[in-house]
């Protein structure tokens, strides 16, 4: 099969993106695929793509260094360009016979690439459609939708950081609690305050990235996630930093936490943690493939953080772990989730 595999982007996660496409790049050669690989925002530096660009060669894996990409210099590296979608990205996914979104934040995971590729016709593309995107990426709508359909998830309001007083915080919230950019991933922006004192770092550094805040409850309690493929929840894993919090460092710093699949739970533990996970994916209409964050508190209830429209796909990354411990290998992972885009493609 022809295989147009898009990575990179303009987002926080550019790297993570890049480190997960050459990846799936790779295991895709390896299965007997022609790959072309291209960085969604850079481009392919033509308008008519040529058949050469798809490759059966492994390329070089890229490396996420241990701090976020300045986008800035990536812009100007590219004549300054504010389009998200580089030039002849979508005629070479047009040539081919499915697209792989190995895409992480930003356009390529709240719903724009995906709805800009339908827009051409283009509908063999992995993941969830733009309207899941589209939900799961706003963190204040989708903890909505979770909520109306039972999932629990943490108490909070959706704060304005340019129009709503501070005050709101303490008076609706209180601490301890958690503030975060409504859309982004990776643990960017995202501040645990235990009380006021670091109230306006905290706010200036998710204001950053965005002017829509999530603020809500602080839950203390044990960190896992679960994956939910093509309708049925994988095993889910435990993460366990060896020092601190999730944050960007121990996300992506090898060897930073230890995680365990499955997680050590009770059988009740695990079974409310996987119908949890589908119900959230049914809620925001996200389809193929998903994982959704949840904290475990201290008193036992299981909370829904969030859900992950293209979640990390490097082979050690947490989706590709669970899909492990069902037996299924990462090239087998890529190759189903292309071949259930190609089935879409066909719908
Ligand atoms: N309400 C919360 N209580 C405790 N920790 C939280 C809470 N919200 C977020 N966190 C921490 O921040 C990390 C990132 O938050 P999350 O909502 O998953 O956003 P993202 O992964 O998209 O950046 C979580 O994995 C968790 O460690
Ligand atoms: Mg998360």
């Amino acid at each position: 099969m022809k295989i147009a595999v898009l990575a990179g982007g303009l987002s926080p996660e550019r790297d993570v993106s890049l480190t997960s496409g050459t990846m799936i790049a790779n295991a895709l050669v390896r299965r007997g695929h022609s790959v072309a690989f291209a960085d969604l925002y850079l481009g392919i530096g033509t308008d008519i793509p040529d058949e050469s660009l798809f490759k059966r060669e492994e390329m070089p894996v890229h490396k996420i260094p241990g701090r976020e990409p300045d986008l800035d210099a990536v812009i100007a590296s590219n004549g300054g360009s504010r389009a998200f979608i580089g030039r002849g990205i979508i005629p070479l996914c047009a040539m081919a016979d499915a697209v792989y979104l190995a895409l992480h934040g930003g356009a390529g995971e709240n719903g724009m690439v995906q709805a800009s590729l339908e827009c051409a016709g283009i509908t063999h593309y992995t993941g969830t459609g733009y309207i899941g995107a589209l939900l799961a990426m706003d963190k204040d709508i989708a903890k909505k939708l979770m909520k109306a359909a039972g999932v629990r998830v943490p108490e909070g309001i959706r704060f304005d950081a340019v129009a709503d007083d501070p005050k709101r915080i303490e008076n609706e919230v209180g601490f301890p609690c958690v503030i975060k950019p409504c859309s982004c991933g990776s643990s960017v922006g995202v501040s645990r305050l235990y009380d006021g004192r670091e109230l306006e770092a905290a706010l200036k550094s998710a204001a950053s990235f965005e002017r829509y805040l999530i603020v809500e409850r602080l839950i203390e309690g044990r960190e896992l996630t679960c994956g939910v493929l093509d309708g049925k929840a994988l095993p889910p894993v435990e993460i366990i930093p060896k020092a601190g919090w999730y944050d960007y460092e121990n996300k992506y710093r090898a060897g930073a936490t230890t995680e365990i699949c499955p997680a050590p739970l009770t059988p009740d533990e695990t079974r409310e943690i996987q119908e949890m996970a589908v119900l959230a994916c049914s809620a925001l209409r996200m389809e193929e493939y998903a994982r959704a964050d949840f904290i475990l508190s201290r008193d036992g209830g299981m909370y829904c953080l969030e859900v992950n429209a293209l979640p990390g796909m490097t082979p050690t990354s947490l989706l590709p772990q669970e899909a492990a411990a069902v037996g299924m290998e990462y090239g087998e992972l890529c190759e189903k989730l292309v071949e259930l885009a190609v089935a879409k493609g066909n719908q």
